[in-house]
């Protein structure tokens, strides 16, 4: 051990098995169609611009850990956007306005879902309101606004945007395109997800004949993890461990996998790692995770800002990478779960795994990244 160890131990804060695992490729399809999935790479691969990103091999990472391969997928290469979101708001965008360019669109955003909705709203010519709390960063906000978005700071949390957003919404005759499901509101969200799925559709083109054994999942409301499940349901013949990684103080997931229902959390300290900072699991990703995450994992920021900057110096792979605050949670996820034994065994990680870790973002948020890298 040269990179990993110097003394340095990767810590996670909580392991569990799913009590209720079974992962039923038909069910999954029910919530997200297989024709869904495939019109969403139909449609989003003749865009402009449009270029599969990056499988990267963590080649240095899986000689130290003694795995097969370890493939990181780099949706820092995702359009100019820099984030896998782009794949979804911006679809939900072209799917709910069908070529009408009268109607106005409006989202709640943390940052990259909205950077997404006023991407696609540019691209098809539509005008666009983004709410955002009085927490999202001045960086974030001025990015939508140079998509030529209409941005509004609420006062207050996440859910006070969205509760604005909805008024103002309803007032407007605006049409609400949000990643995020409720009652009644099922149909944009699901759309985001098959969005994101496309990033499936590309890897199974990328790992020529290699078959993924693990699939290590970020979790926010589970939109990106359900989209992934549902493009391994659609694309894949065999069926990977599944794993979901939270921040522990966020960890909604987790917790809903324990008890088998929607359990919400009271967020007390907002995580480094921001987009996965959610109390609650939304409810088309829970009708698919709910049965097929087989274990979730739960992790403190200690080792996000260090597992950044050993990506981006390529201390794991021959190439070095730009990976954001919600990329570096997979990579600590496994190499935290490999230095533990049981959890090894348990995961059955040996020298025939072939590990796929999403590596959501790069530097969305450019002085945040440059921070937490030159930290340690
Ligand atoms: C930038 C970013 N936002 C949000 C999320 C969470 O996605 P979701 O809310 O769909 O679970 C992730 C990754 O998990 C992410 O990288």
């Amino acid at each position: 051990m040269t990179i990993l160890s110097n003394g340095h131990q990767w810590k996670y804060s909580e392991f569990i098995d799913n009590k209720n695992y079974n992962f039923d490729k038909d069910q999954i399809l029910t919530s997200i169609s297989k024709e869904d999935i495939d019109d969403a790479y139909n449609t989003i691969s003749k865009w402009e611009g449009y270029k599969t990103t990056p499988l990267i091999t963590l080649n240095k990472l899986s000689k130290e850990l003694n795995l097969k391969n370890i493939f990181y997928k780099d949706e820092d290469k995702r359009f100019d956007l820099k984030s896998f979101k782009a794949l979804g708001g911006a679809y939900a965008v072209e799917k709910v306005t069908k070529g009408n360019k009268d109607i106005v669109v409006a989202t709640a955003t943390a940052g990259n879902h909205g950077r997404s909705v006023a991407w696609g709203a540019r691209r098809l010519g539509l005008k666009c309101k983004i709410f955002i709390s009085e927490f999202v960063s001045d960086a974030r906000g001025q990015a939508m606004a140079d998509l030529g978005a209409d941005v509004v700071k609420v006062k207050g949390n996440y859910e006070k945007s969205l509760i604005e957003c909805i008024k103002q919404s309803t007032e407007n005759n605006w049409q609400i395109v949000q990643d995020v499901a409720w009652k009644d509101y099922m149909q944009v969200p699901k759309y985001t997800m098959a969005g994101y799925s496309v990033m499936m559709r590309e890897i199974i083109d990328q790992i020529n004949n290699e078959k993924i054994t693990h699939i290590i999942l970020q979790a926010g409301v589970g939109g990106m993890a359900g989209a992934m499940v549902a493009g391994i349901a659609r694309y894949l013949n065999n069926v990977p461990v599944t794993l979901v990684v939270e921040p522990d103080s966020a960890a909604c997931v987790l917790e809903s996998i324990k008890t088998g229902k929607i359990e919400k959390i009271d967020i007390k300290r907002e995580s480094l790692m921001g987009g996965m900072s959610c109390g609650e699991v939304s409810l088309v990703p829970w009708e698919i995770l709910k049965n097929s995450v087989k274990h979730c994992i739960s992790l403190p920021d200690d080792d996000i800002a260090k597992t950044m900057k050993l990506l981006g110096n390529s201390s794991f792979s021959d190439e070095k990478i730009i990976a954001g605050e919600n990329s570096a949670p997979g990579v600590i996820s496994l190499i935290a779960s490999c230095e533990d034994q049981k959890t090894k065994q348990t995961l059955k990680l040996d020298q025939n795994s072939n590990v796929l870790v999403i590596g959501c973002e790069g530097d969305t948020d450019k002085e945040m990244y440059q921070k937490l890298i030159n930290q340690n």
